[in-house]
């Protein structure tokens, strides 16, 4: 099955090319998607309050997050239990298909002292949906994303007839 490769250039951003093609010019590869899911542990953070009616930081910054972008079709929010780096509280994730996923600790919850991180977490996803290869411009990450990425993950290799 022949797979594809990424062609990169500073001034075309990144592309995908068949492995037989040369990486002459940007655009003759497959279009790549832009919407950004944002996942968010919901088990992560410090509960607001004790007794049974407690949210985690995690769910505070996951409802936050929800209610601003109900109408935004480039930016889908998911709630995951748990992204196994629970002490860097609270995780979130962001993933496009065909492009870098990122995972960030240490974003503040919304609560009390005001909306925490989320817009932060909302400009972000909207400067990776917007980079052809999922990887923010410096100028574009704010300080919780500067200081808590966990890990970076490159795209799936695809097949050239997917
Ligand atoms: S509890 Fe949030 S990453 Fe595990």
């Amino acid at each position: 099955m022949p797979r594809v490769r990424w062609c990169c250039t500073p001034s075309s951003g990144c592309w995908r090319e068949s492995p037989s093609a040369s990486c002459g010019s940007a655009g003759s590869g497959r279009p790549i998607s832009s919407a950004v899911t944002v996942f968010v542990c919901t088990s992560c953070g410090e509960a607001d309050i004790p007794g049974p009616s407690a949210q985690t930081g995690g769910q505070r910054l996951w409802i936050e997050l929800a209610a601003r972008t109900t109408n935004n079709p480039d930016i889908e929010v998911q709630a995951v239990d748990c992204l196994a780096v629970c002490e860097n509280a609270v995780v979130v994730a962001f993933a496009t298909p065909e492009k870098w996923t990122y995972v960030v600790g240490g974003a503040s919850a919304a609560g009390a002292a005001g909306n925490g991180d989320a817009d932060d977490v909302i400009a972000v996803a909207a400067a990776i949906g917007a980079s052809v290869h999922g990887i923010p411009a410096m100028k574009d990450r704010p300080p919780f994303f500067r200081a808590g990425v966990i890990a970076r993950v490159p795209p799936l290799p695809q097949t050239a007839d997917t």
